[in-house]
């Protein structure tokens, strides 16, 4: 049963990104585009691309360090870890038991959480259940990826729009009044639909072809659908609280093509000062567009202590979904 009494709050967040970046001239050389295509159709620049050996799990604890860091917290203060990932380390054992192990902790739970692009926001809202039901006190919740190694390097459809990186998030379980105005995840809520399997998937994994498998995508279809639908789950958490788009202070959307960035915030009323946007810098890095973004806007002060800031993802399957949270 769920303790009305508890809110999960965000103590820090912190990210990580390979040290090697792509340009997109430098994909020029590789297939046939151009820097202005790709910036006229995305808004991406350039994306990080992991070092032969780098995996997600390695990403995803570098990430997890800088959002305990920034926390002022040490590993063992972790009783929950959630890795939203589609680019496992493994095929098992988890991304978060590996990270959870290079962290050191022996206590508590991991595991991780496949939603695609929309991982981190279904990570966050599994993540802020487990704390508000009081089985849990303190969750880490990553974002964590390696697409560069499920990319067809041939196919200049998909290349050009995806790179690597993390982002993590530090919550922890508060007493709350309930109020909006107090601190924490206000509300989330999310969404499936899993007849759109074709139009964003990998054609491969371990029961139906025993590989890996490369991403395959109809662009015009996601783009479609992530205009056209995603919106009404950000409208719930506007419905479920009474809060307003004018009352927002940021809103930060999964990162994977800017006009789709534009497009959601127009739709939704939300003005264009108060959308964060990373795309340009990072690609699309599915699970970690979000806390990569975060990340960016906290360090450089835009996102303070106070603010109400809605998230918005969707991904592959799909998935899509929202959290309104009191920064
Ligand atoms: O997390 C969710 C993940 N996915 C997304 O968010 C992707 C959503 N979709 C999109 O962002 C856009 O659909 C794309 C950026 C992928 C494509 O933009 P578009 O405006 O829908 O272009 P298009 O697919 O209609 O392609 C237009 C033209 C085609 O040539 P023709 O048939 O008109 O001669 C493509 O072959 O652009 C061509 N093209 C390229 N040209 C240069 C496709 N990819 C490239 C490329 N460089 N990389």
């Amino acid at each position: 049963m769920t303790n009305p009494s508890l809110r999960s709050v965000v103590l820090g967040v912190g990210s990580y990104l390979p040290a090697r970046t792509l340009t997109n001239h430098d994909l020029a050389k590789i297939v046939d585009t151009s820097d202005e295509w790709i910036f006229q159709r995305t808004g991406i620049k350039e994306r990080h691309i992991a070092a032969e050996g780098e995996t997600t799990s390695m990403l995803g604890e570098k990430a997890a360090r800088a959002a305990l860091a920034n926390a002022g917290l040490v590993p063992d203060d972790i009783d929950l870890i959630i890795v939203g990932t589609s680019t496992p380390d493994w095929t098992f054992p988890s991304t978060a038991t590996q990270i959870q192990a290079a962290l050191g902790i022996t206590h508590g739970a991991a595991f991780d959480l496949q939603a695609v692009c929309s991982g981190f926001v279904f990570a966050l809202a599994t993540a802020e259940k487990f704390l508000r039901s009081g089985s849990h006190k303190r969750a880490l919740v990553i974002g964590a990826e390696t697409f560069s190694r499920i990319i067809d390097w041939e196919d200049r459809t998909t290349c050009v729009l995806f790179g690597d990186g993390a982002g993590a998030m530090v919550i922890e379980a508060r007493p709350s009044s309930g109020a909006a105005s107090e601190r924490g995840i206000l509300t989330t809520h999310l969404r499936s639909d899993g007849r759109h399997r074709d139009k964003l998937h990998v054609d491969g994994g371990p029961s139906a072809t025993r590989t890996v498998g490369h991403l395959r995508m109809e662009g015009k279809e996601v783009f479609k659908f992530a205009v056209g639908k995603v919106t009404d789950v950000v409208a719930d958490a506007f419905a479920a609280t009474g809060v307003t788009p004018d009352e927002l202070d940021w809103f930060v959307p999964h990162q994977a093509n800017r006009r789709i960035i534009d497009m959601s915030a127009q739709k939704l009323g939300i003005a264009p000062k108060k959308v964060i946007a990373t795309v340009h810098l990072h690609g699309n890095t599915s699970a970690a567009s979000i806390p990569l973004a975060l990340s960016a806007a906290t360090a450089d002060g835009r996102i303070k202590q106070g603010d109400l800031v809605m998230l918005e993802a969707v991904g592959g399957g799909f998935t899509w979904g929202s959290a309104l949270i009191r920064w």
